[in-house]
């Protein structure tokens, strides 16, 4: 399987990175053969989406739409086209989110999508544009909220999974909130990583 990670966070080496490299590790334990590509959003050129629409608009029959940018984006859908499998990373930024991923995710979200799906009274969202199923797992890291106050300040978990199932086709098989890392350190939670990997290998 050809697994993409995703590292969210500014800081190299720290919480987000970390949890991510145990979860790699673990999905490598249960697929040795498995190619993993591993990217830091902070190490690329991504300009913030403008909305000229003109991915959305694309009536290309491909699993992705040409955006109107040229920066690193262009080689990231690549790897997105290629992965069979995610890890996207984040550490709560103001109780969602990093500006990087977020960055990360306007860009894939019509990009990888078309406005072909119809809920109620509202059309036009989001459907991906490609049928190639993919498998993903979501790591979110925060400072000080422990995971029992979870519920009052992640939002960074269900806007990951949301817009990679709307635009990648990308079904989220687990996730870990990894809460109070200031206090509990990173080794706390490396099992746990770990343990996820695999379950995303074995999904
Ligand atoms: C701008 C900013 C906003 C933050 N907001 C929150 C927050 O809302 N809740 C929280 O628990 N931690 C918050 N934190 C702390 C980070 O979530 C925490 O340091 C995280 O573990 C960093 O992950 P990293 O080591 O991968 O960078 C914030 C940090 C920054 C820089």
């Amino acid at each position: 399987m050809n697994l993409l990670a995703i590292v969210g966070s500014p800081r190299k080496g720290r919480a987000t990175d970390s949890l991510i490299d145990k979860a790699v590790e673990g999905f490598i334990s249960n697929d040795p053969k498995g190619i993993v590509n591993k990217i830091r959003l902070i190490d690329k050129d991504i300009n913030f989406c403008k909305n000229c629409l003109l991915c959305r608009d694309s009536d290309t029959k491909g699993p992705v739409a040409k955006c109107s940018i040229r920066d690193d984006m262009d080689q990231i859908s690549e790897d997105i086209l290629a992965s069979d499998a995610l890890i996207l990373g984040t550490p709560v930024h103001m109780g969602s989110v990093t500006a990087l991923m977020m960055t990360f995710l306007e860009r894939i979200c019509w990009t990888f999508a078309r406005p072909g799906r119809q809920i109620l009274t509202m059309s036009g969202i989001p459907l991906p544009r490609s049928g190639k199923k993919r498998k993903a797992a979501i790591i979110v890291t925060s400072g000080i909220v422990p995971p029992i106050f979870k519920v009052f300040c992640n939002n960074a978990t269900p806007l990951i999974r949301g817009t990679i199932m709307d635009s990648l086709n990308a079904k989220t098989v687990g996730t870990m909130y990894a809460g109070d890392i200031e206090h509990r350190g990173v080794e706390y939670y490396a099992d746990k990583a770990f343990a996820l990997g695999r379950k995303l290998a074995r999904a």
